[in-house]
């Protein structure tokens, strides 16, 4: 990863955002934000989790951008159900060339997914997706995996307080 000013003070700020006083959403929905922000062409910046109550499934948590019809992914359905079958980052430098797919905009390029662990399980994912084809680079990749090893505790509490909801 590059250890420039730039990628310190957005894992810092990101830190920062995470020691917040604030529920598990609101301080996922505000690295989204933050995101979304400072980095160029990272246009929908969002969290899919894995549905405590459906293993096999993601639903759409916090995210910046625009709304998406795309609120429950099954496993091995489009980059984000793949990503949640293999535990892998995924790039896809232009989405109109990769069959498993689901738009969630016409004007969407290109896609990164990052998956999200705590202490070693596949809990969830943080999903970028760029107006610009070939958009995200190795150096998107490191700075995003550290941002996910960073939100995985708070990833995990949100996941908690899904499944409590579930429980009243
Ligand atoms: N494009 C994703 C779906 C999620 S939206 O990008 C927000 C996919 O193929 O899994």
């Amino acid at each position: 990863m590059r250890h420039d000013r730039f990628t310190t003070q957005l894992l810092t700020n990101v830190d920062r955002i995470i020691a917040r006083d604030r529920s598990a959403e609101s301080r996922l929905h505000d690295v989204c934000t933050a995101l979304a922000a400072r980095l160029p062409g990272y246009d929908w910046v969002g969290f899919y989790i894995v549905d405590p109550r459906h293993p096999r499934e993601l639903i759409l948590g916090p995210f910046a951008g625009e709304e998406t019809e795309h609120v429950r992914i099954p496993f091995g359905s489009g980059v984000c159900g793949h990503v949640a079958d293999v535990d892998h980052t995924v790039i896809v430098d232009d989405v109109r060339a990769r069959q498993n797919y689901l738009s969630c905009s016409i004007a969407v390029r290109s896609e990164i997914v990052i998956p999200v662990r705590w202490q070693g399980k596949f809990i969830g994912e943080l999903d970028i997706d760029s107006h610009t084809e070939g958009r995200f680079t190795a150096e998107d990749r490191a700075l995003l995996e550290a941002v996910a090893a960073r939100v995985a505790s708070t990833v995990e509490d949100y996941r908690g307080n899904l499944e409590a909801d579930c429980h009243e």
